[in-house]
């Protein structure tokens, strides 16, 4: 089976879900995006309600690839974490409820693995060697590693212990905002957070996805480590991208039998 041209994304957050038909080819959303709150407590039926409105609103061919991105632990279309969203999510059976929910097969993947593989594909990472890391500040921290343009999925590094703390719980974004602090001071925790991954692993560049990454010129100096810092390209769509194409990498169309096989 030839791969499909075009695809759609859907990125589950914790403010919005946004969605939207993305051109496979060049990376770029050909439909304008369709954004929808996030229902409150983030419980799976609500979600996946709004997601069915959101793709509803896209008003595509019903026969694209469907990813959806979320941010938990994805293990083969089963959700293993819920550090900001509903418990409800644990070992619960994400893409099978929201293939039924939405009538059609889908692909359910971590949100920063997606994210990851867009800058990989179309942008930020586009043709670098070597390990290439995203970490999305937001909410949470998210991670996404890419070593030689293979994504190693659910790396879950926001939650490395940091001190005694979770490292997202000092670093993300929402800890400059919970907490009040400067540029500089967040940048700070950042300096902290991005040396312990450099010891780690040594990588040969990070990329800086999620809202924060459109103020990169803002902050990115007070961020004092030794490898290449970039913002992410496709700043907050990057889940989208990446959502949509590794849905049709892995041929999620229903005469797909590898897909099948796996569900069983
Ligand atoms: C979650 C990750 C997610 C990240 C960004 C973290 O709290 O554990 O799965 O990728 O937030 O949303």
């Amino acid at each position: 089976m030839t791969q499909a041209k075009t695809a759609i994304g859907i990125d589950i957050g914790g403010t919005g879900i946004k969605g939207g038909v993305v051109d496979l080819t060049t990376g770029e959303m050909i439909t304008p995006r369709v954004k929808l709150s996030t229902p409150e407590g983030g419980k799976p039926d609500d979600i996946a309600e709004t997601t069915k409105a959101v793709l509803e609103q896209l008003d595509a061919d019903p026969s694209l690839p469907i990813g959806v991105d979320f941010p938990a632990v994805v293990k083969h279309g089963r959700t293993m974490s819920a550090a900001n969203v509903s418990k409800k999510w644990i070992g619960f059976e994400a893409e099978a409820f929201f293939e039924k929910a939405l009538g059609r097969q889908i692909l359910f993947v971590n949100d920063a693995d997606a994210a990851g593989y867009a800058e990989s594909e179309y942008g930020a990472a586009k043709g670098r060697d070597g390990l290439i890391m995203l970490t999305t500040l937001g909410t949470g921290i998210g991670t996404a590693l890419i070593i030689d343009g293979l994504l190693v999925p659910n790396t879950e590094l926001g939650h490395l212990e940091i001190d005694g703390k979770d490292a997202e719980k000092k670093a993300a974004y929402s800890a400059k905002e919970r907490e009040d602090l400067s540029w500089e001071k967040w940048g700070k925790r950042l300096t902290r957070y991005y040396r312990t991954l450099e010891a780690l692993f040594s990588p040969d560049l990070f990329i800086v996805g999620g809202g924060v990454s459109k103020n990169f010129s803002e902050w990115s100096g007070y961020v004092e480590i030794e490898t290449e810092l970039v913002p992410a390209k496709f700043l907050n769509n990057a889940g989208i991208l990446g959502a949509a194409a590794l849905a049709a990498k892995q041929k999620t169309s229903p005469e797909n039998p590898a897909k099948e096989q796996e569900k069983k």
